[in-house]
C-alpha cells in the first residue's frame, strides 16, 4: 500500500507530494508543526495538540487555515488513507508561498498545510523502553522562544546527531547555569533519591509537551510528589531515575547520562509504571 500526504487540500502519493520552492517554510523555516500519537487507529490528545498549534500560530501571527473540525477530519483521513494503526501523524503549517522577502508577505497569502502519517513498530518501541536509552548533554544554543513549536529545528537536528554519534538516543540541552532545559525532541525528567519527580517549569525555555501535561494529571491523581523547576546536570547524574517524554516515545526510561549509569543502570520502576499507565490519562478519539 503506497503512502500519501495531504497537501493544501489534496491527498497525493507521497513520492509526488511537494510544496512550492518559494514556500516560506522551505526558505525561512517560517512555520509550525505538531506530532500526534496514533494508537489503535485513534489520535491521542488531539484537542491539546490543536490547542498548542493554535497558540504557536498565534505567536507567529499566522492565520489558522481551517476550522478545528476540518483539521481534525484531515488528520483522521490521512491516518486512515495510510492505514496507520500505531504510529504518528505529522502536521505542518507555514506562512505560505511568496516571493522571497524576510518581512511577512501580503495578508491574503494562504498558509501551506501538509499532513503525513506513518506507522511505528509498537513492539519494537516497547523493547527499547525495556532496555532504556542513553542521553548526552550539549550546550543550549537555541533561540529563547522554543515554547513555539516552530519547524526551525537546526540546533535540535545537530544535537540529535551528536547523540547518535556518541552512541546515545537523545541529547539534553544544558543552559548557561548548568541546568537541563529539555531534550532535542523530548521533555526531560528525573526522580530524586527521595522519590520526587522533577521537570523544568514551562517558560519560554522549553516546549510545553503534551505528554508532559498529561503526565502531570497522572502524578496528581496518583499522589506522586512533583517539583516543576530546573535541575542541574550533577543532580541528574545523582538521580535515582531519569526519563524523557514525547508523543512518539511516551515515557522513555533513561539509563545513562554522558556515559554514567543512572541509578542501578536499569529502567526505573517509576518511569516504567508511568509508561504503563500513561494512556489511561490521555484522551483518545
Ligand atoms: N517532539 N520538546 C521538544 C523540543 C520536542 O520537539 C517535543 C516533541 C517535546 C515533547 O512534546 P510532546 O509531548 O507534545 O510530543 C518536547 C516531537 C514528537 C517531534 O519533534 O517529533
Amino acid at each position: 500500500m503506497s503512502r500519501c500526504a495531504y497537501v493544501n487540500g489534496r491527498y497525493i502519493p507521497l513520492r509526488q507530494a511537494a510544496v512550492n520552492v518559494e514556500d516560506r517554510g522551505y526558505q525561512f523555516a517560517d512555520g509550525v508543526y505538531e506530532v500526534c500519537e496514533v494508537r489503535d487507529g485513534r489520535l491521542v490528545d488531539e484537542r491539546r495538540h490543536v490547542d498548542r498549534l493554535v497558540r504557536s500560530l498565534g505567536e507567529l501571527r499566522i492565520a489558522m487555515p481551517m476550522s478545528r473540525a476540518a483539521l481534525g477530519a484531515v488528520l483522521r483521513e490521512t491516518v486512515q488513507r495510510n492505514r496507520v494503526r500505531d504510529g504518528i501523524v505529522y502536521l505542518q503549517i507555514t506562512r505560505g508561498v511568496a516571493r522571497r522577502d524576510h518581512a511577512f508577505p501580503a495578508a491574503d497569502t494562504q498558509p501551506s498545510v501538509v499532513v503525513t502519517a506513518r506507522s511505528l513498530d509498537r513492539a519494537a518501541n516497547e523493547r527499547v523502553a525495556a532496555d532504556g536509552i542513553a542521553v548526552i548533554t550539549v550546550p543550549e544554543n537555541r533561540w529563547p522562544r522554543v515554547d513555539i513549536k516552530s519547524v526551525s529545528l537546526l540546533p535540535n537536528v545537530l544535537a540529535k546527531q551528536a547523540a547518535r554519534d556518541a552512541g546515545a538516543k537523545e541529547a539534553w540541552f544544558v543552559d548557561a547555569a548548568g541546568r537541563v532545559t529539555e531534550g532535542s525532541s523530548t521533555n526531560a525528567w528525573i526522580v530524586t533519591r527521595d522519590g520526587k519527580l522533577v521537570t523544568r517549569q514551562t517558560d519560554h525555555a522549553i516546549l510545553r509537551g503534551i505528554t508532559r501535561t498529561v503526565l502531570l494529571d497522572l502524578l496528581k491523581d496518583q499522589g506522586l510528589r512533583l517539583e516543576e523547576r530546573p535541575f542541574s546536570v550533577e543532580e541528574a547524574y545523582a538521580a535515582r531515575e531519569a526519563f524523557v517524554t514525547s508523543a512518539s516515545q511516551i515515557v522513555m526510561p533513561v539509563v545513562q547520562i554522558d556515559g554514567r549509569p543512572v541509578g542501578n543502570g536499569a529502567p526505573g520502576l517509576l518511569a516504567s509504571a508511568l509508561r504503563r499507565d500513561f494512556h489511561k490519562y490521555a484522551e483518545s478519539a
